[in-house]
């Protein structure tokens, strides 16, 4: 598909966020020509930097985090023709004007005719702000070309918060040109929920009570909060995981069969999964990271910039329901959390046992198991039973296993590469539309309600799976957290 010409806009372009995921995913976008021929990018920041210190940057971010690395024969100096560098104070109101001649005049260069995706890589406190000006100084809004605002997470911190904002940016930018950015949704294997769901008759028809006994999702993380403390002092394991990732991965594997594959029937199908959501107190679990047994990493209170008596969580497990005809009575647990074992994100649906006649009748079968790997396999795992080779006639479970990323050379794209790339075309399939984020926030709300005042916390030893009363919420059921990470994980 030929993109139509643009300019990306980046506020927040000496951030964590541009260098880590922006640059590469724009180098790899350019290496294998996704970019728009008439394109370019102006990065904006509050730091000077001359065009030498851009390019620095930019090729010290290609080099340490492009999924490809750069190749000798490849000529970087093309690339980094399209980007130059605007310095702003975005608190200084007087800078904006500037900003637009300067726009224009990228406009004239490029010949990108006003097209722009302004992408909001900054703190949240800046969100509205910018957006205000945007539209001020008439740069949201010009006749003849399109303007789109990429927006970051946290999209709020709360309800209340987040409808303030949503406001602020919808006085600027219509809904179809706000692409709130979730960036799990542009991860390969969550793309492919509906494929696997839709497209294999194995699959669909099973799909609902009458066969799944339950559903596990484990988000898990090796890594503490890595000098993000202020953030994750507001934030917690519950806002920033649950809220957004966990709750757009459980949409997919719950809703139903849009009516199309366009962008508003799955939105559409999505929300009624999160309007459906159910949670009880006794369902929740949370805890925070203490020191690991040999006392070699810090416990959450002693990472920098977090309060010695912080009781926010680093990790939240629970059990949810989804009031519907296709899954009333089957539970989905959830469970995300910092400084745990392995760093690993799977789906894992465990079908319901068969009625206990022949082969079930003196023997205790596993359930068929589906486990749709996110991260760090990208992949689908199967398991069934079948008769052990040889003339015993035992039954053993098997496994079927299809791996995207195991084959060698085959690298599958950054989240960021797949979602930049859609908002240039004008695609919002892979963002959120704002009621699933109401959405979201209303389920969210509810257990930050029952947890505030309360400041018993479990505290979990790094290195672990989180704190024992994770496994109580499912041994009261009966079952077992389960993974089936290759390798153990990494
Ligand atoms: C981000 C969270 O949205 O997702 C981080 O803010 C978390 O705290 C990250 O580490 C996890 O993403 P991924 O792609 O590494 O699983």
């Amino acid at each position: 598909m030929k993109l139509e010409p643009c300019i990306l806009v980046i506020f927040g372009a000496t951030g964590d966020l541009t260098h880590r995921k922006l640059y590469p995913a724009l180098y790899n976008l350019w290496r294998e020509k996704l970019l728009p021929e008439r394109f370019g990018v102006v990065s904006i920041g509050r730091r000077e930097k001359t065009p030498a210190e851009l390019r620095a940057d930019i090729t010290g971010s290609i080099e340490r985090f492009s999924r490809t690395p750069h190749l000798a024969g490849v000529d970087l100096e093309r690339f980094l023709a399209m980007f130059s560098y605007y310095r702003l104070d975005f608190n200084d109101l007087d800078g904006y004007a500037p900003l637009k001649r300067y726009l224009s005049e990228k406009d004239k260069i490029y010949g990108t005719a006003g097209n722009r995706v302004y992408f909001l890589a900054v703190s949240p406190e800046y969100f509205a702000l910018i957006a205000r000006q945007l539209h001020t100084h008439g740069m949201a809004s010009q006749k003849g070309s399109w303007q789109r605002v990429v927006v970051e997470k946290p999209f709020g911190q709360d309800l209340t918060t987040a409808i303030e904002l949503n406001n602020d940016v919808r006085r600027t930018f219509q809904e179809r040109n706000i692409y709130r950015i979730d960036h799990y949704l542009g991860k390969e294997m969550a793309q492919n929920i509906m494929v696997i769901r839709f497209a294999n008759t194995l699959f669909e028809p099973l799909w609902n009570n009458r066969y799944i006994d339950h559903i596990q999702l484990s988000l898990t993380e090796t890594v503490g909060v890595e000098g993000r403390g202020p953030y994750y002092e507001q934030a917690g394991a519950l806002r920033d995981m649950v809220q957004n990732h966990m709750l757009q991965l459980l949409a997919l594997i719950a809703m139903e069969p849009p009516v199309a594959l366009d962008t508003e029937s799955i939105r559409d199908e999505k929300v009624k999964v999160l309007r459906s959501l159910k949670v009880t107190p006794e369902g929740v679990v949370r805890g925070q990271y203490g020191r690991d047994p040999a006392q070699r990493l810090k416990a959450y209170r002693e990472e920098d910039r977090v309060a010695p008596n912080s009781v926010v969580e680093t990790f939240v497990a629970l059990k949810a329901t989804i009031d519907n005809f296709r899954w009333a009575g089957v539970p989905f647990y959830l469970r995300t959390g910092k400084r745990l074992m392995r760093k690993y994100s799977e789906i894992v649906i465990q079908f319901k046992k068969l009625p206990g006649v022949l082969y079930f009748e003196d023997t205790r079968l596993d359930s068929n198991i589906l486990v749709i790997r996110v991260h760090p396999d990208e992949g689908v795992y199967l398991q069934f039973n079948a008769k052990q080779l040889g003339t015993t006639s035992m039954i053993v479970p098997v496994s079927m296993d299809f791996c995207h990323n195991c084959a060698d050379g085959l690298n599958s794209p950054e989240a960021y590469e797949r979602l930049l790339y859609d908002v240039m075309r004008g695609d919002s399939t892979l963002f959120t539309r704002w009621d699933e984020v109401e959405y979201s926030w209303r389920f969210v709300d509810q257990i930050a309600q029952w947890w505030r005042g309360d400041r018993n916390i479990p505290i979990y030893p790094s290195g672990f799976w989180g704190p024992p009363e994770s496994d109580l919420l499912l041994a009261k059921d009966g079952r077992r957290w389960l993974y089936f990470v290759r390798n153990g994980g990494s």
